[in-house]
């Protein structure tokens, strides 16, 4: 496979930018995907510089350590969970690091080519895991969670507004015959939404419930909270992190932790005095979201929901 056919980093400018790496620098790249990012980074930290290129999929791994074959000194693959970023340095006897990019989103690899249905375009079996190591896999959830959990996570992970139809008609088919592939879920979601909804709806209306359950099946969220906090505190002092999100969950996490980190106070509107007890440690260098040009949004549609935001350790 040659991963220049599938994947096309997103923001690379902005990632340079922001990420600002310098020759020598120790980067941990949390989501190394096709390598993208991480061979614009290795080109200004070489020759002693060394990037920590993690990914759990380790088809992807390899492919990407491949493609870096040429800078073979510079790159350290690691398959692996972001969140274990302390674990992850402790075994490579490396204690802090200068920078972290995490790219949150799905490669076009993983998409495409890797069979295990994430996209609702294709008919494959329910699997959406990054990892075979991990468990539950979507087939699981789909067709063992009870109906309270499906609708919850369906309004959690997904902000669906029929989650409450959809997991009553996924329990119906259920008592029929198990829900195999792709196919078979999408074809229930459409049949879930009123017609009235379906037709105004940007995109797939599968889009959320499949996002959801990746989120499930991968436990996105909190693996993204542990690798900020995690990642924050083995970072050098004037580090930079730098996050692309693809989804408004994603994103508010980010912005939030982000926040915190900064030390602007998080206390609900109108408390007399501040309960979070916030002190600064960071600062953001995104006031606002960055967005994709519009130019990179039409040369790559998948960089459109893309948005980075980036700290700077004090
Ligand atoms: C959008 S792609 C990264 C693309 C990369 N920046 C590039 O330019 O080619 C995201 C990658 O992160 C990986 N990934 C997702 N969640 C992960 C996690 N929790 N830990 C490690 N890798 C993860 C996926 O397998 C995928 O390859």
């Amino acid at each position: 496979m040659n991963y220049d056919d599938f994947h096309v980093p997103v923001l690379l400018t902005e990632v340079i930018d922001y990420l600002d790496p310098e020759a020598g620098d120790i980067v941990y790249d949390g989501t190394l995907g096709g390598a993208g990012h991480t061979v614009e980074i290795i080109k200004v930290i070489a020759p002693t510089g060394k990037v920590i290129g993690v990914d759990l999929n380790s088809q992807t791994l390899s492919t990407a350590t491949n493609r870096l074959k040429s800078f073979a000194g510079n790159i350290l693959p690691v398959n692996d969970n972001f969140a274990n970023i302390k674990n992850i340095l402790l075994k490579l006897n490396i204690k802090k690091v200068n920078k972290i990019l995490l790219d949150l989103g799905l490669s076009s690899f993983l998409i495409e080519k890797s069979g295990r249905g994430f996209s609702y375009l294709r008919d494959e079996r329910l699997d959406m895991r990054f990892s075979p190591d991990t468990w539950p896999d979507a087939h699981e959830v789909i067709n063992k969670y009870p109906e309270k959990r499906l609708r919850e996570i369906f309004l959690k992970y997904g902000e669906e507004k029929f989650s409450g139809r959809i997991a009553t008609n996924i329990i119906s088919y259920r008592e029929g015959k198990s829900i195999e592939t792709t196919g078979d879920l999408v074809d229930i979601v459409k049949h879930s939404i009123p017609r009235k909804y379906g037709k105004h709806r940007k995109g797939n209306p599968a889009k959320r419930i499949f996002q959801a359950i990746r989120m499930e099946v991968n436990r996105e969220l909190e693996s993204i909270g542990k690798v900020i906090d995690d990642g924050f505190e083995v970072l050098e002092k004037g580090g930079r992190m730098v996050i692309i999100s693809y989804h408004s969950l994603e994103d508010r996490l980010v912005k939030t932790r982000f926040k915190e980190l900064e030390g602007i106070c998080t206390c609900p509107h109108g408390l007399p005095v501040c309960r979070c007890g916030v002190e600064k440690k960071a600062e953001i260098l995104t006031r606002k979201a960055i967005f994709p040009s519009t130019g990179e949004q039409e040369k790559n549609p998948r960089s459109k929901s893309a948005r980075l935001r980036a700290i700077e350790k004090v």
